[in-house]
């Protein structure tokens, strides 16, 4: 039995056309488990976001990829989290690697989206992890609990508790190379570890911390026995409702 509810979060990145995706909802919609057992997520488009939310049962939750922090301004392309949640939005990813290798977020802006996503009442889940070359030096821990520390600056205890940790190692990404369940899980007790000494265990044993980075129905089980992995965020294998329903029910057993 999991001391905390798990999470299965899809990342659908920058896939699918509307009907594909309105297709994968009314696939899995009704068949996802009760969010007491376990909370499933699907974090997709923007210019899907309202479709989906409008045809969301209770027990699956629609996310939004991104946000900008400021609360408006001459920011052309941005979402600011108002308009997130204007249009029903509930969850948040925030700090995903691609972003911050591609779109040049860093561990400021990081902080900042996830104390506006507080400040509007949307639930995020904030991403750390580290490159191969930062594994290969044996500095995992340490550029991985950096990140967190600097994540969640300001942020206060009672919001700490409502923010999902996700753990994925860059170099684990879309390569069909997962990390080991036991690194998986040294890793995320290391993030639960910096966690107790922000915030105290009373804190850090309530949030959950996912693991993600090739994440499959294969293997997920086995990622899901360890003592501090609560669940996963997962790309590819998110993509095929047959294959997430599949990841989701691994969770519940
Ligand atoms: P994959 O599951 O495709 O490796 O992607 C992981 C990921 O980046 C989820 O956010």
């Amino acid at each position: 039995m999991k001391k905390r509810i798990p999470v299965i979060a899809g990342n659908w990145k920058m896939f699918k056309t509307r009907d594909d995706a309105l297709a994968f909802i009314y696939q899995v919609n009704t068949k996802v488990p009760a969010i007491e057992e376990v909370e499933t997520i699907l974090f997709v488009s923007p210019i899907y976001l309202r479709t989906l939310i409008k045809r969301q049962e209770d027990n699956l939750r629609i996310g939004a990829q991104n946000m900008h922090f400021a609360e408006e301004g001459a920011f052309t392309g941005e979402v600011s989290a108002n308009m997130l949640t204007n249009i029903g939005t509930t969850h948040v990813l925030i700090g995903h690697s691609e972003r911050r290798q591609y779109f040049a977020e860093t561990d400021e802006t990081v902080n900042q989206k996830l104390l506006s996503a507080h400040a509007h009442k949307l639930t995020p889940t904030i991403c750390v992890g580290e490159s191969l070359e930062t594994r290969e030096a044996g500095k995992t821990n340490e550029f991985v609990r950096n990140q967190i520390k600097k994540a969640f600056k300001g942020i206060s205890k009672e919001n700490a508790i409502k923010t999902i940790v996700a753990y994925e190692p860059i170099w684990a990404i879309g390569t069909g190379k997962t990390a080991t369940p036991q690194d998986a899980n040294d890793t995320i007790k290391s993030i639960r570890q910096t966690l107790q000494e922000l915030y105290g265990s009373s804190v850090s044993e309530k949030i959950r911390i996912l693991y993600g980075g090739s994440v499959n129905p294969k293997n997920i089980s086995e990622l899901l026995n360890e003592s501090d992995i609560d669940g996963a965020l997962v790309g590819g294998a998110s993509l095929n409702p047959q294959s997430y329903l599949e990841l989701v029910t691994a969770a519940v057993k």
